[in-house]
């Protein structure tokens, strides 16, 4: 089969508007299931795939993601592009809360994750390179179509996965930053690096939701519980914002393709 695009949805995003003739497959892999049934359909002549990577319903937390089986099925169905889409927290000053950014680098803070497919006895172990975790094609298809449709994109940035579920404190942001990460989310790893093991083009569309801990000219939000709490309600507010942009410049990506 082939697939053109395939979309990993995250926080805010558990389907794809306006994709046509869309049909759902249920699929298992070596690894176990994936988040939900992936949605094959058309955009134009494009065949795009689109996975919710906290499943369907969001029942799914960022730790308890089955990264594998959800890369090795977008495999089993011919995607050979991924575009993720992740919900962060904003640690750079210019990264403010609706702000969408294609970032460049990643630290990793995950632990107990499966993030290998080159794991188990009698396999062969893998030292993928992975000085640039993002695909740059992909990620200059994505700045590209952001300026055809005039949708600002950060480009660059360094984003940190963390273990998530819970948010985190502001002395950990503060270590992120003179750590030299711009972005926080829970869930750019392992599943940039278990794309690239399998050779598949990989690129990450980061929806700020919120400022990071600490962050942002108020030093965090505001809330009547703490001064720097971070409202959940706004984070799931501003992200049906930010989601809404996301199928025009999937839309981009592909018309890139005919040039
Ligand atoms: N931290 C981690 N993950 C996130 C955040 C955050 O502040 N906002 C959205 N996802």
């Amino acid at each position: 089969m082939r697939i053109d695009l395939a979309v990993i949805g995250g926080s805010g995003l558990y389907q794809f508007e306006g994709l046509q003739n869309a049909q759902r497959q249920t699929l298992d892999t070596p690894y176990g299931a994936p988040s939900a049934a992936l949605v094959i359909g058309t955009l134009g002549d494009h065949r795009v795939a689109f996975l919710a990577r906290h499943g369907e319903h969001h029942e799914i937390a960022p730790h308890r993601v089955n990264y594998r089986a959800n890369i090795h099925a977008l495999q089993q169905i011919g995607a050979r592009r991924i575009i993720a889409v992740n919900a962060v927290g904003g640690i750079r000053n210019d990264l403010a809360p609706r702000t969408l950014a294609v970032p460049a680098q990643l630290i990793d803070y995950t632990h107990g994750r499966l993030s290998s497919f080159s794991d188990h006895p009698g396999s062969t172990v893998e030292h993928v390179d992975f000085s640039e975790p993002y695909t740059a094609s992909l990620r200059q298809s994505l700045l590209a179509a952001g300026r055809q449709l005039g949708i600002a994109l950060v480009d660059g940035g360094c984003y940190a996965a963390t273990q998530g579920p819970r948010l985190e404190t502001i002395a950990e942001v503060q270590r992120l930053r003179r750590d030299g990460c711009d972005l926080v989310g829970m869930t750019g790893m392992p599943e940039a690096v278990l794309a690239r093991e399998l050779g598949i083009d990989y690129a990450a569309l980061c929806l700020v939701a919120n400022w990071a801990a600490g962050c942002g000219a108020a030093g965090g939000g505001d809330t009547a519980s703490s001064p720097s709490a971070i409202s959940i309600d706004e984070i799931f507010a501003i992200l049906k914002e930010c989601t809404s942009k996301v199928p025009a410049l999937i839309r981009a990506v592909l018309a890139l393709d005919r040039r």
